[in-house]
């Protein structure tokens, strides 16, 4: 029986060595291993041994078992990873080739700053609301005090999708629509970012651009206070050493109005190409609003005061990363874009 083991050892070895395939090494393990395979068959045969040679038998055909168990076990191992490597050369795959990079975009530069002025106001106690893009006239216009045919709608031309209904041409339409919600609630204090559209179209006017819009309404607003809260956000914008100035100005739905220019970020108001050798850069309008303003919203125009203002994000967004032509934001080139 000892011979017969033996032999089982000797050929199983050399049957599973020389498969050559997963198919062929699976069949001979059947063969010599499986429940009616060879060494189980010899096993059968212990019963007629004598009680001093069947432990010997036994641990022998344990030892045999565990032997062909690891030959086997390398052996498909060694067959599998042949098998692998054919697939992939029939199939002409370069494992050694690079692989594909994934090309992960960048945050747009107009969203980047959008972001910047969201947290610099929420800060201060702002929050933040929206209006559409497809505006009525009347919010557009009639309700910022420019009735039909009032001269300051000439600077604001636009799109019509009907005789009533624009594309707005600034944010400003979300001040009437927040205090129409919210009067006579006190205070008012919101910020507007968004789209808007005019008929304008050179190196720095898009018809498309983003401005946010600023407001509050409440008892005892002042000048003081809308000339200290824009200090203060073109300082966290661009710096503490930032100033803004101050121009008289016109719009129909404040008074009195300003437009604000902040200190020159690329020549710290010395004087530049970009600056015009003045200094200065206007990046926004504002003023007090008008009485009549809060009077059509239903505010007491006796009694509280407000300050609103509006600010291109594409003008910012220029100055911010000296940015000389308006268009490259809204052209979508990725080398462009994957500088910020
Ligand atoms: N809406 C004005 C514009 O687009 C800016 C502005 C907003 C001015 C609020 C005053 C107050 O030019």
């Amino acid at each position: 029986m000892r011979d017969q083991l033996n032999e089982i050892r000797e050929s199983a070895k050399l049957a599973i060595e020389g498969a050559t395939s997963l198919e062929e090494l699976k069949e001979i393990q059947v063969q010599y291993l499986g429940k009616k395979g060879k060494l189980t068959q010899v096993l059968r045969g212990m019963g007629k041994l004598s009680a001093e040679e069947r432990p010997v038998i036994g641990q022998l055909a344990n030892v045999i078992r565990d032997e062909l168990g690891e030959v086997f076990e390398n052996s498909s191992k060694a067959l599998a990873t042949k098998a692998m490597e054919q697939k992939l050369l029939k199939e002409n795959i370069d494992v050694t080739l690079p692989g594909r990079q994934m090309n992960l975009g960048s945050i747009h530069p107009v969203t980047l700053v959008e972001k910047r002025i969201k947290e610099i106001f929420t800060q201060m106690g702002y929050t933040v609301e929206e209006g559409p893009e497809v505006e009525n006239d009347y919010y557009n216009f009639e309700r910022l005090n420019l009735p039909k045919n009032h001269p300051a709608r000439e600077m604001q031309d636009t799109f019509y999708i009907s005789e009533d209904i624009v594309l707005r041409t600034h944010t400003s339409p979300v001040q009437a629509r927040v205090m129409d919600e919210l009067a006579p609630h006190l205070p008012v204090k919101i910020i507007a970012p968004g789209r808007v559209f005019r008929r304008d179209d050179d190196a720095t006017h898009s018809p498309m651009f983003h401005q946010v819009e600023g407001l509050i309404v409440d008892e005892n607003i002042t000048f003081a206070d809308l000339r200290g809260t824009l200090l203060e956000f073109v300082k966290q914008m661009f710096g503490e050493d930032s100033s803004i100035r101050l121009r008289p100005s016109y719009f129909p739905f404040t008074e009195p109005s300003a437009e604000v220019d902040v200190s020159c970020i690329f020549c710290d108001g010395k004087g530049c190409r970009l600056c015009k050798q003045t200094g200065w850069i206007e990046i926004l309008g504002s003023g007090m609003v008008h009485p009549r303003v809060l009077e059509m919203a239903g505010y007491d125009s006796e009694k509280v005061t407000g300050f609103a203002f509006g600010m291109g994000i594409d003008r910012i967004a220029m100055l911010k990363y000296g940015i000389d032509d308006m268009r490259l934001l809204f052209e979508n080139d990725i080398r462009f874009l994957k500088q910020f």
